[in-house]
């Protein structure tokens, strides 16, 4: 009798856990007006807000870059590639831009940061002093990726590793570092966006060093929310602190992914559309699009070792190894 009065509680218990987080993605992507205008103000002087987005040369970041530009921001790319940066810089600055009143005499601008995100030397402090008088309310950590996923983790070389983690892990963890002062200076809301992986929460052959890198880019930015409440809680808390969001990324066609676009599986413009329609609301961790938070949903209703054998066909067949 107990027992069946426990296990009442208990199913009713994850029946309302469930329900509450439906009816919150509903609210989340078919309701809710989207947060990016919050981010969009002049400073003091009338300076336009700068975002600033890493690995925007190609791929999700410049999509990412080219539609922050177009809602009204002036962008800061960032990559390795000084040629494909001017390119991206011509192709932005010709694109047509909102209109937004408070914002109408405010120059528009684009300005390039080029930079191996895997050097094993990067002088971040320098890079923040350049910056540090620029009206920067948005960030987007956007670099990333693995270039080791067609061959067996002890095939892999040091160089190969390091490069995974750097750029993945290490580059987030100390840019951030040197970014806080420069949005904390900003007197009004800003926002951090961290790109991860469904890689952060599940495992794929032969990619230990990235979904390990993922899941700390996952932690990592929960883990800065959590700082947040802390500092609050003890009297300390900023009036804007800065906002801090992990998305969930599943697959998305772009400069390295050549998957075939389909359901939870969009073009980078496509995915970017979605992405900033959602983001700089009160989501700490959640997908970009109903579609891919629906993917990541299933995977995590499998069987763990099916779902991980699952993952290893579909990437076996799109890289052919
Ligand atoms: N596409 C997907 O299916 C997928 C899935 C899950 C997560 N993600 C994540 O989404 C983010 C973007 O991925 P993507 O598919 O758009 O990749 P992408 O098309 O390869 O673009 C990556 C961007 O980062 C730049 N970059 C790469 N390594 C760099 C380095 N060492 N230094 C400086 N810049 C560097 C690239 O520059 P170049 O133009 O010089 O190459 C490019 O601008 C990554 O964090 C990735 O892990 C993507």
């Amino acid at each position: 009798m107990v027992l069946a009065r426990v296990c009442q509680l208990v199913g009713a218990l994850i029946l309302a856990q469930f329900a509450w987080r439906i009816a919150n993605a509903i609210y989340m992507y078919f309701i809710r007006a989207p947060d990016l205008p919050t981010y969009l103000y002049p400073s003091t002087s009338g300076v336009r807000p700068w975002a600033l987005v890493t690995g925007s040369s190609d791929g999700i970041g410049k999509a990412i870059a080219s539609q922050l530009y177009q809602a009204g921001f002036s962008v800061y790319l960032h990559g390795r590639n000084a040629d494909k940066l001017e390119l991206v810089k011509k192709e932005i600055l010709s694109l047509p831009a909102n209109s937004v009143q408070t914002l109408s005499n405010a120059a528009h601008d684009v300005k390039i940061w080029i930079q191996d995100a895997a050097a094993a030397e990067i002088d971040y402090d320098n890079f923040a002093r350049t910056i540090s008088t620029l009206h920067l309310t948005v960030v987007v950590h956007n670099v990333g990726g693995s270039e080791a996923y067609t061959k067996p983790f002890h095939a892999q070389t040091q160089q190969e590793l390091d490069k995974i983690i750097n750029i993945n892990a290490r580059w987030l963890t100390q840019l951030t570092r040197v970014l806080i002062p420069i949005l904390n200076s900003v007197d009004g809301p800003k926002l951090m966006v961290n790109i991860g992986s469904f890689a952060g929460s599940f495992t794929a052959p032969y990619l230990a060093a990235y979904c390990g890198s993922k899941a700390f880019v996952r932690i990592f930015t929960r883990t800065m929310c959590a700082d947040n409440d802390f500092m609050r809680n003890i009297g300390k808390g900023a009036k804007h602190p800065i906002r801090y969001q992990h998305i969930g990324v599943g697959s998305v066609r772009s400069g390295t992914n050549l998957a075939e676009i389909g359901f939870g599986v969009p073009e980078a413009r496509d995915f970017a559309r979605d992405l900033l329609r959602h983001m700089g609301g009160p989501d700490r961790d959640f997908a970009a699009s109903p579609a891919q938070a629906l993917q990541e949903f299933m995977i995590k209703c499998l069987p763990q070792q099916t779902a991980e054998l699952a993952i290893g066909k579909v990437m076996r067949q799109q890289y052919k190894y």
